[in-house]
């Protein structure tokens, strides 16, 4: 019963939802991105790494209908909610972004990257989470290069939406690959989610340090539940341990969140509960199948190629084995947005959270 009404929900929203760009103000002066490939909007373009999307079938539903590095059919979440917070363009890649884009934003996600440096080294070069805040760095010498000071540059942060989603390879392409990374030889699935939480609250700090004051923080989806881990595991339903592990990094998200809350009350930090949004795909798991046709070698679980997509790209909630389709972002990012239930967002969701007008820098 429940999960019927959820889906039920969740259609009602899709109609009611479909936002494009809009003119006018938006809700904030300016949006900073940092995470992994369901963030990344091009970085990973130059780099050395099997793990890019610069190339058909992915962005077929992407304006003109090119690819741009993005790893869906056409938007993903980062640029579903620079639509929600009525920005009219969407935020550029760190590794194309102009002086003249930075002081409305920046996005330095990179597909593959982790918490970790070494997660997801072994399809190449990515831009791990460390890194992203050097780039941040750069961006915020610019900054006070156009506003004067660093004092300025840090006041102008202050009043950003920080969005950061990142954790998932530290799994993917990390913890669930014990031929090729020690970590699940080494820990626990509770002492790994333990370090991987101690490493992002201190990239956290950082962020704080450099400026930020409106966080928020994607939990994990379920991804026992995506067709690539569903595959390996030769199964049509979930995987139990996969998705175990998931929550143990999950929950102490929440914890750090409320920590950070705490140690700094001029900042507001918000977890975004991907996993019980996700939700929807574990009932639908035995028709979890990508929307491309994916490789069978390296990169295995990318859309091969040149190869025509399914074309009711509408229902489909993965684009390959790992990513989403655009409609399952929007679905997704709507509730990060705007909360459908108390579950999705802690303490409250994205909308809310820009609206805090209180926050202000103490030099
Ligand atoms: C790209 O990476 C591969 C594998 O790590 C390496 O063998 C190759 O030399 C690299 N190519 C360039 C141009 O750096
Ligand atoms: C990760 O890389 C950074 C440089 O970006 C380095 O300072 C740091 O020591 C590395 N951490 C680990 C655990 O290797
Ligand atoms: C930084 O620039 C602002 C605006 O131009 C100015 O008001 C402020 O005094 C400067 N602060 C420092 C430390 O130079």
């Amino acid at each position: 019963m429940a999960c019927s009404a959820k889906i039920f929900f969740t259609i009602i929203f899709l109609v009611l939802n479909i936002k494009t760009l809009v003119e006018g103000a938006p809700q904030v002066p300016c949006y900073f991105i940092f995470g992994d490939s369901l963030l990344d909007n091009g970085n990973n373009n130059e780099l050395n790494t099997t793990a890019k999307a610069n190339y058909s079938p992915y962005g077929v539903d992407f304006r003109d209908g090119r690819p741009t590095g993005r790893f869906t059919n056409g938007r993903n979440t980062a640029d579903i909610l620079a639509e929600l917070l009525g920005f009219d363009h969407y935020i550029p890649p760190f590794a194309s972004a102009k002086d003249s884009d930075i002081l409305e934003g920046v996005n330095y996600a990179s597909g593959s990257a982790g918490i970790r440096n070494d997660s997801g080294s072994h399809l190449g070069d990515r831009i791990y989470l460390g890194r992203q805040l050097e780039n941040h760095q750069a961006t915020i010498s610019g900054i006070a290069n156009l506003l004067g000071n660093t004092t300025s540059a840090k006041k102008h942060l202050n009043k950003c939406l920080f969005i950061v989603g990142i954790g998932s390879n530290d799994y993917i392409n990390n913890y669930l690959l014990p031929e090729i990374y020690p970590s699940s030889h080494l820990c626990t699935p509770n002492q790994y989610a333990t370090a991987l939480i101690d490493q992002y609250s201190q990239h956290l700090r950082t962020l704080y340090e450099d400026g930020a004051r409106k966080v928020a923080l994607f939990g994990l989806g379920q991804i026992g539940c995506i067709p690539a881990e569903m595959k390996k595991h030769n199964t049509r339903i979930c995987v139990g341990s996969t998705n175990n592990a998931i929550q143990q990094f999950n929950s102490k998200l929440k914890s750090l969140v409320d920590d950070l809350n705490t140690n700094f009350p001029d900042a507001k930090f918000t977890y975004i509960n991907m996993y019980s949004i996700s939700s929807i795909i574990a009932p639908l798991s035995v028709f979890n199948r990508p929307c491309c046709k994916v490789l069978e070698t390296m990169p295995e679980g990318q859309c091969v190629p040149a190869e025509t997509p399914c074309s009711l790209r509408g229902i489909y909630l993965f684009y390959d084995d790992f990513h989403p389709t655009e409609i399952a972002n929007r679905i997704a990012t709507n509730r990060a947005y705007n909360a459908l239930l108390s579950s999705d967002a802690y303490p409250m969701d994205i909308r809310h959270l820009v609206m805090k007008n209180n926050i202000v820098y103490d030099e």
